[in-house]
């Protein structure tokens, strides 16, 4: 594998799109992957006529485990080396924990966290070898936040995403290889419509709600001057330094007002 690209998951709407619009604005080479191909074919056109890279896109399901396989025989059979691999891609499941059937669950899980884990592993020993990788996982201030009604997984997942993150730091640093997780708080994309949440978004107030476009300048930023951590915009900051000093029950009792559809169905 030789030339090298980013891989980007999720890569077809939101936070993954402006990512893969932000590296190649650095002059960096994009493989965009997400589910929905005419989404892929309008960013790759985008793409290629704005700025002097290349960009290839593959189309892959992550809730399937045989995906990332074919992801990574395409990047071989091209002779791709993914040099930045960004884990974006993601949803949220609507209902409560005893209403969704295990399979949903399960699906989820892989295309929030075992395919992360997956995808890293198979790009690892490439990066290794070559001493070069950076790897982004786009989490959320969900990671920090006291637990929703309603998604009972979500943010144990991105705290386990977070804790994953700091285990490659310590672990391959010495290789050259940093990871960055991202964590956005409310991020105005298609994420609360396709996840059957918009009503939780809709009772957010606007001084809480970022542009994917900004939150990818600045976990982009972070990225590439290997920061383990980056919480995108000072409000989050903010946020997320309250959250780890302000007692549970009053930071619940805030939350409960400022964002009431995390407590309600
Ligand atoms: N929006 C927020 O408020 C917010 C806040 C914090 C963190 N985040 C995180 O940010 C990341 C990106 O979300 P977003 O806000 O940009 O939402 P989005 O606009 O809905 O984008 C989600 C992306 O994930 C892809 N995806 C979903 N299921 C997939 C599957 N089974 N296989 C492959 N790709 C799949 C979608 O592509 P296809 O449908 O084409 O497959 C899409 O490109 C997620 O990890 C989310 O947890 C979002």
């Amino acid at each position: 594998m030789n030339k090298s690209f980013s891989l980007i998951t999720g890569a077809s709407s939101g936070i993954g799109l402006e990512i893969a619009k932000e590296l190649a604005s650095r002059g960096k080479n994009v493989l965009l992957t997400a589910r929905r191909e005419k989404r892929l074919i309008k960013l790759q056109n985008e793409i290629i006529s704005k700025f002097n890279v290349e960009c290839d896109f593959i189309c892959a399901d992550l809730s399937q485990d045989k995906s990332v396989t074919k992801i990574y025989n395409f990047c071989k059979k091209k002779g791709y080396f993914i040099n930045i691999l960004i884990n974006n891609a993601g949803y949220a499941l609507p209902n409560f924990f005893h209403n969704t059937p295990m399979e949903e669950e399960e699906k989820f899980l892989r295309v929030l966290s075992t395919s992360v884990i997956s995808l890293t592993k198979i790009f690892l020993t490439e990066m290794i070898k070559k001493n070069d990788g950076k790897i982004m996982i786009v989490s959320s201030v969900a990671a920090y936040a006291p637990p929703s009604k309603i998604q009972s997984l979500y943010g144990p997942v991105k705290t386990f995403m977070n804790r994953f993150s700091e285990a490659l730091n310590l672990s391959y640093n010495k290789n050259n290889i940093y990871s960055t997780a991202v964590c956005p708080g409310y991020t105005v994309t298609n994420f609360h419509t396709a996840s059957g949440v918009q009503n939780e978004m809709d009772s957010v107030p606007n001084f809480l709600k970022k542009s994917a476009s900004r939150i990818a300048k600045e976990g982009v930023k972070g990225m590439l001057d290997n920061k383990k951590v980056v919480v995108p915009t000072k409000t989050w900051k903010i946020i997320v330094f309250l959250l780890k000093i302000v007692p549970k029950k009053v930071f619940d009792l805030i939350s409960s007002v400022l964002a009431p559809g995390r407590y309600e169905n």
